[in-house]
Order: C-alpha cells, then sequence, then structure tokens
C-alpha cells in the first residue's frame, strides 16, 4: 500500500485534491497534514473523514521537528503539497507569515522527503503545488509559459517563486524526484470568501457593497477547482520527474466583467429584481502592486499528458454559486469570529 501526504487537505483547493485521492485510490493510504489556520476547515472534508484509507494529521509544516517525526513513523511513498499561506491581500500585511509558512515549511518537508528517500529515490514523489503569479504581471497580451522568467511582484509570489526555486534546487543537488505545476485562478466549492468570487457572492447575498479594486480592469484567467484536482492526480501519476506544467482555465475575465456576470446569474437566482446586485459595485482604494494579468499557455500539459478544462466558465459558475446558496450555513460558520476583524481591516 502507498502512503500519501497532502498537504493544506483542509483548505479549498486542497480538500477537493483530498477528496479526489481517497475516493478514487482506496489502495493508497491518505495523510492530510494541515495546522487548521483560519483558512482550513474540517468541515470541508466531512464526507471523508470517516473512511478506512484516510487519517487527517493536525500540524504545522514550519515545525520541523515534527514534520521530521512524522516521516519517521508514516515513511511516505509520495507527497502533494498544497499547505500555504495563500491570499496576496494578507501577504501585504504580514510577509512574514508568507516567508514562514511557504518557503520554511516547504523546505522542511523538503528536507524529510529527502532524508527519508536518500538511499532509494525509486518510485518516490515530490509534488509542489505553485501558482502563476510567480511569473509576475502580462501586459495586454502574450500568455505565461513554463519557461517565461521568474518576477513576482507581492510578498506571496515572493514566497511562493522562492518555495518553487528550494524544489528545483533539491531536485538538481540532491536528486530528489519532483514535480512542479504553476496554476491560474481557481474558483468553486469550499473556497474561503476572502478571494474575489466567494467574497462577491457572500456579499451579494447580504446585500453588502462590492470592493472592485481601482478600475476593475485587471484580469485572470479562471479554472473550475474540480479540474485543478483533475490535473493534479494526472501530473503526480504521469508528469515527467523534474518537469514544470501549467495550468490554465483558457479563460480570462477582467474583473468587472466577471463581477457584472456574476450579479447577473445571483440576481436571477434569488428572484432579484435586474441590476439589483450591479447596484452594490464600489470603486476602492487598487491593491498595492497590483498584477495588470495573467493568462496561462497551458498546451503543454494538454499535449503531453492529454489534460484540459472539462467545464465551461458558465457551468462552474453556475454550479459555485448554487453551492454558495445551498451552504449558507458553511458561510456563515467560516464568516464568524476572526473574519469580522480582518474584513473590518481590509474594508472598512
Ligand atoms: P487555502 O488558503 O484555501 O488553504 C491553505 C491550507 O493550508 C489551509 O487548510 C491551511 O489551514 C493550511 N495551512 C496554512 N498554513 C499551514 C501550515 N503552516 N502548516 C500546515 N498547514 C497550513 O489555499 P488554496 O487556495 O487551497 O491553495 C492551495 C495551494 O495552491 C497553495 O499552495 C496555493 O499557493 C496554490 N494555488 C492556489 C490557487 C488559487 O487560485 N487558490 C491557484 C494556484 C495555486
Ligand atoms: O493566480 C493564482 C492565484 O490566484 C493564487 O496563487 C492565489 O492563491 C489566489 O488567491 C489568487 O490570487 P488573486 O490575487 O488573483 O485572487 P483574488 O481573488 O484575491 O483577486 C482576484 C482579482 O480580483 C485581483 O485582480 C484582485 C481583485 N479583487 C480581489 C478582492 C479580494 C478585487 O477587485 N476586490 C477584492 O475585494
Amino acid at each position: 500500500m502507498k502512503k500519501i501526504l497532502i498537504t493544506g487537505g483542509a483548505g479549498f483547493i486542497g480538500s477537493h485534491v483530498v477528496r479526489r485521492f481517497v475516493n478514487k485510490y482506496p489502495e493508497y493510504q491518505i495523510y492530510n497534514l494541515d495546522a487548521l489556520t483560519y483558512a482550513g476547515n474540517l468541515e470541508n472534508i466531512i464526507d471523508v473523514e470517516n473512511k478506512s484509507n484516510y487519517t487527517f494529521v493536525k500540524g504545522d509544516v514550519v515545525n520541523e521537528d515534527f514534520i521530521n517525526e512524522l516521516f519517521n513513523i508514516h515513511n511516505f511513498d509520495g507527497v502533494l503539497h498544497l499547505a500555504a499561506e495563500s491570499h496576496v491581500d494578507r501577504s501585504i500585511e504580514d510577509p512574514l507569515a508568507f516567508v514562514k509558512t511557504n518557503v520554511i515549511g516547504t523546505i522542511n518537508l523538503l528536507n524529510a522527503a529527502k532524508n527519508q528517500w536518500k538511499d532509494n529515490f525509486e518510485g518516490k514523489r515530490f509534488y509542489h503545488i505553485s501558482t502563476d503569479e510567480v511569473y509576475g504581471s502580462l501586459g495586454i497580451d502574450g500568455l505565461f509559459t513554463e519557461t517565461t522568467s521568474y518576477d513576482p511582484n507581492s510578498p506571496y509570489s515572493a514566497s511562493k517563486a522562492s518555495s518553487d526555486h528550494f524544489v528545483r534546487a533539491y531536485g538538481e543537488t540532491y536528486g530528489l524526484p519532483y514535480v512542479l505545476t504553476n496554476c491560474s485562478n481557481n474558483y468553486g466549492s469550499y473556497h474561503f470568501p476572502e478571494k474575489l468570487i466567494p467574497l462577491f457572492i457572500n456579499n451579494i447575498i447580504n446585500n453588502k457593497p462590492l470592493p472592485v479594486y481601482g478600475d476593475g480592469n485587471y484580469t485572470r484567467d479562471w479554472l473550475f477547482v474540480e479540474d485543478h484536482a483533475i490535473a493534479i492526480d494526472l501530473v503526480f501519476h504521469e508528469g515527467k520527474n523534474h518537469e514544470t506544467y501549467n495550468i490554465g482555465g483558457f479563460n480570462e475575465w477582467k474583473n468587472i466583467d466577471l463581477v457584472r456576470l456574476l450579479c447577473q446569474i445571483m440576481d436571477r437566482k434569488l428572484g432579484r429584481k435586474k441590476d439589483a446586485s450591479e447596484k452594490l459595485i464600489t470603486y476602492v482604494k487598487d491593491r498595492p502592486g497590483h498584477d495588470l494579468r495573467y493568462a496561462i499557455d497551458a498546451s503543454k500539459i494538454t499535449k503531453e499528458l492529454g489534460w484540459k478544462p472539462s467545464v465551461t466558465f458558465e457551468e462552474g459558475l453556475e454550479k459555485t454559486i448554487d453551492w454558495y446558496l445551498n451552504n449558507q450555513e458553511w458561510l456563515q460558520n467560516v464568516t464568524s469570529g476572526a473574519y469580522k476583524d480582518y474584513y473590518k481591516k481590509q474594508y472598512l
């Protein structure tokens, strides 16, 4: 039986990856390591908690002794590393928290894997899940490819770029078998409502202002989270060692156009008057260092591994909105307590 460690599996993307691996691979023993920060929530994976091939471990990737001990006990065959501080706005307020988890946490895992596997790397794999933000910002045209130079602009993307470099360095220096993916913006269920789409869905439900940064003409390439989980599964099993794959939705939207579409769908679903939600749009102070545009050329993963997004944006957005409307208790739970302080500081 293979023992697989997934980090950050109580977060947004991690919960989808854990669910997929636990259900699809009963022959694997899946260990989900998560510190349960504000972004991690056991409710996100409640449907797998009693499965016999699943174990949850509460712990911090920054704690070196704990990570080494965990590897000594379990002798993992593979690691899918998703644990991270993930929100750009929070990184502007507290860069060090991002260095600790994203850089030092990644190095702790790399060391533990290297030390455990160094006598025989055969059949082992360290998979680092990263972001397209490491490439910096595009102008009005062009796409990020796997050979685009790193040029991160936010403390978040700088910390992810640094962790990517360490992963590559461990591959070159110690021969650690790794794969790395850089993905564009995800959306879907269990997305924490600090990020654009779930924040705006929650605010529309509660008739609160929709804070569009700057002029709203920033562009992101959106991918349905379940399609990202499918890509992660494929890369983990079929990707080539020491390779990077870009993952994207072939789906660029200017923020303001996306927000208008969201408003229209929400008005229809909530039975509100046409334009009711659009009236909530409020232009606010821009994010410092705001990257103008991200867009991924995902042709390598398409050509080499046969992956492409399976869900159109319109379908994915409908599914996502339905999920939030049907899971308002989840929304209320995650927006109580500390979320209120964050919201006040960020927006009021
Ligand atoms: P998230 O913030 O929703 O979840 C992060 C998870 O990591 C949470 O469960 C949290 O409790 C856990 N965590 C945080 N610090 C930890 C620590 N020190 N030790 C152990 N666990 C810790 O993030 P997400 O959006 O699901 O992103 C997951 C990964 O995918 C990240 O590495 C992120 O950089 C990357 N990524 C995200 C996107 C996106 O659009 N969300 C796109 C591309 C790549
Ligand atoms: O590109 C991948 C990245 O996508 C991931 O690596 C990050 O973890 C993830 O958070 C996401 O980063 P973004 O900064 O692009 O996502 P966010 O949802 O924060 O913002 C999307 C766009 O919307 C961005 O241009 C900023 C804008 N925005 C965001 C918020 C929260 C607003 O206009 N208003 C807001 O209140």
